[in-house]
């Protein structure tokens, strides 16, 4: 039997992680391109893990408000999937490279790990606004710096598709519980 052959990334790479195409013809610099790229991977991580912390409350949420709770959660976790994609491929338009895998997300994100075991769902919630608040505070820093390079688009992208979303999300998510 043929011995299995390892995959290498130095043998198959079209192109270095943390670098953009020379050219895009999207009238903007290499520098912008990279500095927008590099903000959307961090993005796109803390996006991923966002998602994935909907998936695993949906499953694990318990209590009286169990059928809203865990129907919001599924629709949260379609609309960051959406976002998701949404980043990943301006990432790729802008002639990055974009983080892809559970592998990736790890090494990247900023949002803290939540525990294997099951929650209540008060700290369901604190966790998922703990994570909206860091992705929306992220995503402003880096909507003004697209603004200031001229990337209009990346700008517009972050305030539409991914300021105003997660500000709703977190309005949705925040009024389960009592606040002062
Ligand atoms: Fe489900």
């Amino acid at each position: 039997m043929a011995k299995k052959k390892n995959i290498t990334a130095a043998e198959n790479s079209t192109q270095a992680f943390g670098t953009v195409r020379k050219t895009m013809s999207i009238a903007l610099g290499e520098k912008t391109r990279l500095k927008s790229a590099e903000n959307l991977n961090q993005l796109l991580a803390d996006t991923m893990s966002l998602r994935d912390l909907y998936k695993k409350h949906h499953w694990q949420v318990s209590g009286p408000a169990f059928y809203q709770l865990h129907l919001l959660f599924d629709k949260h976790y379609e609309e960051q999937s959406d976002m998701v994609d949404g980043i990943a491929e301006r990432v790729q338009m802008l002639g990055g490279v974009t983080v892809a895998t559970a592998h990736d997300v790890v090494e990247l994100t900023k949002i803290p790990r939540a525990p294997k075991h099951r929650e209540a769902v008060e700290t369901q919630i604190a966790r998922l606004l703990e994570a909206h608040e860091i992705i929306i505070g992220e995503a402003r820093e880096f909507a003004s710096q697209a603004a200031g390079d001229g990337d209009d688009g990346t700008n517009d992208f972050l305030v539409g598709s991914i300021i105003r979303p997660n500000e709703m999300q977190a309005w949705f998510v925040g009024e389960h519980v009592e606040k002062g």
